[in-house]
């Protein structure tokens, strides 16, 4: 049997690797470890919740994203070691609206890596309070979103949709955004440079909408955003802390949960307990009481 790690150890350990991912760090070795622990103790009982909350019109295609298979990580261009350094259009800027506005020009037309020829129709910024309590974290735009320019807007985002409601929220209280902001074609997976190269610009996205918590859905998200090679029944369940490097000392940081994405939970509805118990997990952070629908 693997050895579990301490919970304060591990959370040191991801806090460590995260910060070493956002400094252009990957040229070192991870050895996986069976880690898992499960919803904290207290909280509220998942089947208080009907399935149906979750229902979207249409079973979705897109696969949930499989870990890892390799324990090494590539090196990268060691340039970003120095980007920390260079002060970015928005620092100083208060008004996290003009300073979300000040990122999206800085990334312009993107062309920064391969998914700007491979036939995407637009840049899928995100979309939200600027101020959000939460925010929601994706892994990239499916056709729905290149077309209309908004994350989680095709059937993956009807019951993203769904889900914020079952918590007492509207879509515009929270802020969604994905890993990659270019539609990677034929919706596969965002390749680990794709990644990389536009992952700074979400860093600055969280570090200027300051929330209190975020949801990583699914495991492209967790993986990208916690720098860990886990499967989602380890990745889940727990808090993880996030703070982007560089972001204002004031700021105490994000708790980060990690929950099935949707396009999973359309093809394996099963799951949509389990979800339900992520975000009961962030509901209680956030002192939110479910409508009593959802409680009933
Ligand atoms: N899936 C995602 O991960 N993001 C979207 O915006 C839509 C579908």
């Amino acid at each position: 049997m693997a050895p579990t790690l301490d919970p304060q150890l591990r959370r040191a350990l991801a806090e460590r690797v995260r910060y070493c991912h956002e400094m252009g760090i990957y040229d070192f070795y991870w050895r996986e470890s069976a880690v898992s622990e499960s919803i904290e103790a207290g909280q509220p009982s998942p089947s208080a919740i009907s399935e149906s909350l979750f229902v979207a019109s249409q079973p979705e295609l897109r696969e949930e994203m499989a870990a890892r298979k390799s324990a090494v990580a590539p090196a990268v261009v060691e340039d970003n070691i120095f980007e920390l350094a260079t002060p970015k259009p928005e620092h100083g800027v208060a008004d996290p609206v003009a300073a979300l506005q000040l990122i999206r020009e800085d990334l312009g037309d993107c062309t920064r890596c391969k998914l700007h020829k491979q036939g995407r129709k637009q840049i899928v910024f995100g979309v939200g309070n600027p101020r959000a309590e939460l925010m929601f974290v994706g892994e990239g735009p499916g056709a729905d979103e290149d077309a209309q320019g908004e994350p989680f807007v095709g059937r993956a985002g009807q019951l993203l949709n769904n889900m914020i409601k079952a918590m007492g929220l509207r879509r515009e209280d929270v802020y969604i955004a994905n890993i990659v902001k270019c539609r990677p074609p034929g919706n596969r997976q965002p390749e680990r440079d794709e990644c990389e190269t536009c992952s700074p610009f979400l860093m600055r996205q969280i570090a200027t909408v300051k929330p209190k918590a975020m949801v990583a859905l699914g495991a492209t998200a967790a993986k990208n955003l916690l720098a860990i090679s886990a499967p989602m029944s380890e990745l889940r369940g727990r808090w993880y802390d996030f703070k982007p490097a560089g972001s204002d000392p004031s700021w105490a940081g994000a708790r980060l949960a990690v929950t099935y994405h949707p396009a999973f939970l359309l093809r394996d509805p099963r799951q949509k307990g389990e979800t339900w118990k992520d975000l009961q997990m962030v509901m209680k952070y956030l002192g939110i009481v479910p409508p009593k629908k959802a409680a009933e």
